[in-house]
């Protein structure tokens, strides 16, 4: 069945943001893999770590970098969109400013879960975040625990899912259970560098989706609505 994604969600691809793309070329590199996969909107969402960096500071780098990228965009690459990837610390939901790390226009917030293990502390900071009224998407939660992103799914949060799961048995039980509860409302590359057999992958977990493209594809249009877009001019 052919796949009716056209979003990617979750992507490294802003030149100097973060470790996804290290010039301006890399990132024009970055877009014609995607748009030759039919790909028409991309979300950058370079990595935000709170303990390291200021959302004021951020901003700007990624103003900077985005700026950087419109001016080189060609006729036939995608739309990009400007989000962050937020790591989860503990009070973070605390932190001046944490509503303009939203994909901007829009009142969705991408958030990543450490890799360390999860305290009662870590899913109230989640809780508290989505008790703002922004629009929690979990990034990669095929990446953790299952019995953690069971916990971690009970509070008022939705996922997305990287290409990984789809390409063993184990990963696509798990990817079922929470596409068929509905949790699933976004899909993402997590694409660093060019790296066009990634980005393949990507293309091909899409099209394991079968039923649920439709309305994965639906929600990613929904949370996006508004969203400031950067096109080729
Ligand atoms: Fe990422």
């Amino acid at each position: 069945m052919k796949s009716r994604i056209t979003t990617d969600f979750h992507s490294h691809i802003l030149p100097g943001a973060d470790h996804g793309s290290d010039s301006v070329e890399t990132s024009l590199e970055q877009l014609s893999i995607i748009s030759s996969h039919g790909i028409k909107r991309v979300v950058a969402t370079p990595h935000f770590y709170p303990m390291s960096d200021s959302v004021e500071s951020f901003l700007e780098r990624r103003a900077e970098c985005a700026h950087n990228l419109h001016a080189a965009m060609r006729e036939g690459d995608p739309e990009v969109l400007l989000g962050a990837e937020v790591l989860i610390c503990n009070g973070i939901e605390r932190m001046e400013g944490l509503r303009r790390l939203t994909v901007l226009g829009t009142n969705c917030i991408l958030l990543e879960m450490p890799m360390t293990t999860w305290s009662d502390t870590t899913y109230e900071t989640v809780r508290a975040i989505a008790d703002m009224g922004l629009d929690v998407v979990m990034a990669h939660i095929d990446r953790y625990d299952p019995r953690s992103i069971e916990q971690l799914m009970t509070l008022d949060v939705s996922a997305q899912l990287n290409p990984d799961p789809f390409f063993s048995r184990r990963g696509k039980k798990f990817a079922a259970r929470w596409l068929e509860e509905g949790k699933v409302v976004a899909v993402g590359s997590d694409l660093h560098m060019a790296n066009e057999r990634a980005y393949r992958d990507f293309v091909g977990a899409c099209s394991s989706l079968d039923g649920y493209a439709e309305y994965v594809q639906n929600s990613m249009d929904s949370l996006l609505d508004g969203a400031h877009i950067l096109k080729s001019k």
